[in-house]
């Protein structure tokens, strides 16, 4: 019998956005414990939207539909990812779960989805626990951690706004295990930052992040690394307070640089920039020089950028883009996201 012949007995629905480091997280020990602490904003369009159902069963399994189509390839990371949470869940190993995930974003087009995914499903896992037990409301962070354990980024998203992952003394609440809320409040103009992710190239990436993470395992500038990501938190919390964009800016433009720097000193050696990259960095310096308007850029572990600015001047940054920085992009695609309120459960009748 296949699972969608079964009637679930508990079954929920969760849309988790993907997010954005500005201190990046790079490099990891087992299992996905940060080697640096790193602060994100998790974002608003970019959302993965993942439905469970479960109906019991001994020695649990699982099923995974996305967009509508099985898919068994996915399966053998699926399995891992459960074994991994069933000691903090151990209704997995008695239920069997019919997962179900949709992108809002198009496949192929070079934003990851691993933060929006796993921190989908691992909502939808504390959900089902909490309703199998009758303990609302979920413990996030027990998402943040299970969400973790899938793939680190996605730790933080489980909340909205600016989010902290990774253990500081500074912080008495954060922890290499899971994410928390950041510990201060970002002045208004960070609240509705602008990021327009910039598509350069949607081809699967030549290195793989869990390969670039491996490589700092020996990386000559390991040290310095995890105190430039320490200083950088520490300053990026002030400048988020005191609404210094300037400041902002300059450290989210060294921190994705930095992160490209440290691809490129690895043993062996990669870079993941396309010369498209390049350009785009070279337009958003000159036109912030120019026009004095407060515009920068970020870079994940890819081609692709994220333009960041603040809300009063989207006009202005809309028209320069279009004429200055589309046309450098894989067919024209610019995704206009922002920061966003985080994770939603969907109240859907879901019917097998
Ligand atoms: O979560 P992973 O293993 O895909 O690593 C993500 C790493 C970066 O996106 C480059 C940085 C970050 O902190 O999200």
């Amino acid at each position: 019998m296949t699972p969608t012949e079964h009637t679930y007995t508990h079954s929920t629905t969760w849309q988790s956005p993907s997010n954005l480091a500005i201190v990046k997280y790079w490099g990891k020990k087992e299992v996905q414990v940060p080697l640096n602490p790193s602060v994100s904003f998790t974002l608003s369009k970019a959302v993965t939207t993942t439905s469970v159902g479960i109906y019991s069963k001994r020695g649990g399994g699982a099923s995974f539909r996305f967009d509508g189509i099985e898919q068994p390839l996915f399966l053998p990371k699926i399995n891992i990812f459960l074994q991994l949470t069933s000691p903090f869940l151990p209704y997995l190993n008695d239920f069997f779960l019919d997962i179900q995930s949709h992108n809002s974003f198009p496949h192929s087009s070079g934003i990851a989805s691993s933060a929006s995914s796993m921190s989908a499903l691992a909502l939808c896992l504390c959900e089902l626990e909490a309703q199998l037990t009758n303990s609302h409301p979920i413990n996030l962070r027990l998402a943040s951690t299970l969400a973790r354990l899938g793939s680190g980024s996605a730790a933080r998203s489980v909340y909205g706004g600016w989010n902290l992952w990774g253990r500081m003394a500074e912080f008495s609440e954060s922890s290499d295990d899971f994410a928390i809320p950041l510990p201060v409040t970002p002045a208004p103009v960070f609240r509705n930052l602008h990021d327009d992710i910039v598509i350069i190239s949607s081809k699967t990436k030549s290195v793989s992040s869990s390969e670039g993470h491996r490589l700092m395992n020996n990386h000559p500038y390991k040290t310095g690394r995890l105190l430039q990501a320490q200083s950088n938190t520490l300053e990026l919390t002030d400048h988020l307070k005191n609404g210094d964009v300037e400041a902002f800016i300059n450290l989210a433009e060294n921190e994705a640089l930095s992160l490209h720097a440290l691809m490129m000193s690895s043993s062996p050696g990669y870079t993941l920039l396309h010369p498209n990259t390049l350009e785009v960095i070279h337009r958003v310096r000159s036109w912030r020089r120019e026009s004095s308007i407060p515009v920068g850029f970020s870079l994940d572990a890819g081609p692709n950028l994220h333009i960041l600015y603040p809300d009063a001047y989207a006009s202005s940054v809309k028209d320069w883009m279009a004429e200055a920085i589309v046309p450098l992009c894989e067919n024209q695609t610019v995704i206009r996201d922002r920061v966003g309120d985080g994770p939603q459960k969907i109240n859907e009748v879901r019917s097998n």
